[in-house]
Parts: C-alpha cells; structure tokens; sequence
C-alpha cells in the first residue's frame, strides 16, 4: 500500500493577523481584520477608540515568534505556513515604495524558521487587505486592486526568493460569498447589486492571482505557486434526488473557485448563475488568456467538517458547515463543527480526482476548550481527532491521491477567526490569555505535543 512520501511537509499554520499583534508596529497600516472582532460581528469602518479587537495583540508573535518557532521545531516540522501581512509591507496598498522594517521583520522571521529546519511556506493574503484599499477604491471590486496587488507580490518574491520556496495567494478564496470583507475586502450589501460586487471581485482575483503565478515562476524558478481554499464537504440529507443534485450544485458554489485557478477556464455551470442573477462581469482583452496559461500549481485547502444539503435550503456560497442540517452520525465539537475523517478521505479524493494535480492539506484542526492543570492541557480529545484525521488522508493517499503535506490549523492557540476567542483553542501549546485580552501569554506544552512528534517523526506510521 501506497505511504506518505519521504519528503513529505509536516507542520503547523497560522496567519498574520491571528498571531503577530503589534498591529500599528514598525509601520504598519490597518488592514480588514484590525476593525474586526471576528468574522460572525460586521467589521466596524475604523478602528472605534476603546472597543478590544482581538489582532491588536493576538498572541504577540509578532516578538515571540523566536521560542515560538522552537516550540514549533521541538514538534520536528519540517515546514510552518503562516502569512504575510499586506499592510505591513505596503501599509496603505497604494503606495509605490515599501516599508523596510515590515520586510525586515519576515526577512528575520523566514532565516529563523530555515535555521530550525523548517520550509516556509507562505499565504501571500490571508484576511489582511489594508483598510486603506476598502475605503479609497472599494477593495477586490475594483481592477485596480490587481496592479497593487502585483507590486506587493513583485517587492516579496524578490526579498525572499532564496527563503520562501512555498507559496499561496489568497487564503479561502471561495469565502468572497460568505465573508466578502475579509476575503475580499468588499461589502456586496452596501451595493446595488451584492451578485455583481462578489463575482467581480473574484474574477479580479484570479486575473491577479495567475499574474502573480507568472510572475513567481518567472522570479523563483523552482518555487510552487498555489491556491487555497475552503473545502469541508457536503453530503446530501437523504438520498432524495433533489437533496443529491442540492448537494452538488452547493459544492459547485466552492468548486468554482478551483475549477478556474486549477484548469484556468470557466466551466460551462457558471453561464447559467450569471443569467439568473445578472451578473455581467467585466472582463478585459488578455483577462481570459492569462487564467488559462498560469493556472495553480496545486490546490491547498482546509478541511474541518462536513455539512448536509437538504432540499429546500438556498444554494449559495460556502459547502462546510456554515449552512446546511445536522448529520445524525457524527460527533461535534464544543463549537457544533461535526467532526468527519471519513469526509477527509473522501474530499482528498473527490479534489484529486477532478485537478489531478498535487493537494497539499494546509489547514485541519480542532478548535475546543482547553483547562490548564498542572501547566498542561489533558487534550486526548485533539489527539483522538488527528489521529482519525490523519489515518483517512493516509487512506486517501493510499487511494492515489498525491498529497504533498499537512500542516495543523493553529499549532499554537492563537485568536479564533470566526469568533475573536482565545478560548477557541487548536493549539498544542497552550497560550495564557483569555477572551477579553487578560493573560501572561505564558506558552505551555498539551499533552497533544509530544504526540504529534511522534507521529511527525514517524512520517504518520505511529498514530
Ligand atoms: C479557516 C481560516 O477558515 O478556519 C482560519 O483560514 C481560521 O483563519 C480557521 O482560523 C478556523 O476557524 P476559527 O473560526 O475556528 O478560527
């Protein structure tokens, strides 16, 4: 039976905006986050005086990242995602110089994580737009964004082409319909036609994500390009036919975004949407050709729960949990995420089966609530979780399936994206700080970290 290959990337993920704090620091602009309490609140328009936002501090990786990163190598990974903040290197988006002390910052950041052995890799805009590109051109709608975008991507892969060989562009692109404003710093419903803003913004961002596919490949030779997005499954209620078509047209709702940035083109299914709802996107001579010659080089993806579609619910956005009924065999979490390692072998597969190009698992994890006794955390519960988690995507591979790699969702607790908690916890270091921002920030080791080295040391073999 087919194993995990020998070099295969075990490590852990965080973004920018959940871990580094210092949010004015070194120069810093405000991005979409920073006026965020979490992606269930609506985003106020500025940062409001007095009002706690989580990013403002998060968990202060910012200075930390150094034992953090130790803590990391401790696990044996051979690879970290995390992302870099937009508005720490072009603190407006706008401007045609970039700011020395944010590119300084994640020059240190990548030396230290080579010196520990570790492969970066890089989500190149995770939630992270500048505010400034919201207010002045309202955000991905606007084709402008494309240019800024490739100038920041132009100033990054040449700072660090020798350190990053991993890279991303936007992190849950498929999001722009049920988080517009921090995926794609759009809010469809202050506009006359919602439809419209989100389609547009997505086609703007995959004209600049395949420019920036070319660009990577023609500043970094040997570097890997890819896309990300949210890809929990979904299954039909009952085997009802029109629970099962439901259940494949809400998938398409998310699989539209790869099916473009994967085989560049747009299938045939959209022509339809875009009849019914109107949209009439505006695309430029060259829009087409540079989606279908810079296409991802593979798919990167999150992967936490599934759903079920039952007919009658509205057909839109996102597949994994966030719409859909209960599946009365499955188990959830403290936060109603239905916990499913049979729906990861399967959605490996599914994905395989239609790019048949390489996957690479960069965000699954389970989100719970953690006691700190005796300066641990008694975590059998995450340990229960990876352990399925990690056995069906060897499954999958067995099954075929060419996966690159695997890094856990939040290997250190950081602030929950959704909710703002703390208390949302993934990591297997437990940090000291609760919702409301009180805390030492002390970092202490779950009983889940000396299992994950285990099974990293193993190459998965010792779950
Ligand atoms: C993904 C995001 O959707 O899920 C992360 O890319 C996020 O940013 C993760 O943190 C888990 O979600 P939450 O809401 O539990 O933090």
């Amino acid at each position: 039976m087919k194993k995990l290959r020998k070099d295969f990337l075990w490590g852990g993920a965080i973004a920018a905006n959940q871990a580094e704090g210092a949010y004015l620091e070194d120069g810093k602009g405000v991005n979409v986050t920073d006026v965020s309490r979490g992606l269930m609140y609506e985003a106020d328009d500025h940062v409001i005086e007095g009002r706690y936002y989580p990013s403002h501090e998060a968990i202060d990786f910012y200075h930390t990242y150094k034992d953090d990163l130790k803590l990391m190598s401790g696990m044996g990974f051979n690879c970290f995602r995390t992302s870099i903040s937009w508005a720490r290197i072009f603190p407006n988006g706008d401007e045609s110089e970039p700011n020395e002390a944010g590119l300084k910052f994640y020059d240190d950041l990548f030396n230290e994580m080579l010196e520990l052995g570790m492969e970066p890799v890089v989500t190149i805009s995770h939630y992270e737009t500048p505010l400034h590109l919201y207010d002045e051109y309202g955000g991905w709608e606007n084709r402008k964004l494309i240019d800024f975008f490739v100038r920041y991507c132009e100033v990054i892969f040449a700072r660090y082409k020798d350190q990053v060989k991993y890279w991303m562009t936007f992190n849950e692109i498929n999001n722009v319909h049920t988080i517009p404003f921090a995926a794609a710093a759009i809010k469809p419903d202050k506009t006359d036609h919602p439809m419209q803003c989100k389609f547009q913004a997505a086609h703007n961002m995959f004209v600049a994500s395949s420019k920036v596919n070319k660009l990577c490949h023609e500043m970094i030779p040997e570097a890997h390009i890819g896309c990300m997005l949210s890809l929990s499954g979904v299954y039909p209620n009952t085997c009802k036919p029109e629970d099962v078509l439901g259940a494949y047209q809400l998938r398409r709702r998310s699989l539209f975004f790869s099916d473009v940035m994967m085989r560049g083109y747009y299938p045939s299914y959209v022509e339809r949407w875009f009849e019914e709802y109107d949209v009439h996107l505006d695309i430029q001579p060259g829009d087409l050709e540079i989606i279908k010659e810079y296409p991802s080089d593979y798919l990167g993806f999150s992967y936490y729960r599934t759903t079920t579609y039952k007919d009658g619910m509205p057909i839109l956005g996102h597949t994994g949990g966030i719409v859909g009924e209960k599946n009365p065999y499955l188990k959830e979490t403290p936060w109603g995420w239905q916990i499913d390692p049979v729906g990861f072998r399967y959605v490996l597969n599914e994905l395989y089966d239609r790019y048949q190009k390489p996957l690479f698992v960069v965000e699954n994890g389970m989100g719970n609530v953690d006691v700190l006794e005796n300066e641990t955390v008694n975590d059998d519960y995450r340990i229960d979780y990876l352990r399925e988690h990690i056995q069906a995507m060897k499954e999958a591979v067995a099954d075929g399936v060419n996966l690159i790699g695997y890094t856990y969702w939040g290997p250190i607790d950081i602030v929950s994206a959704g909710t703002g908690e703390m208390k949302k916890r993934y990591g297997f270091i437990y940090v000291d700080k609760d919702n409301d921002g009180h805390g030492t920030l002390k970092r202490y080791k779950k009983k889940s970290y000396d299992w994950y080295k285990k099974v990293i040391e193993s190459n998965g073999e010792e779950l």
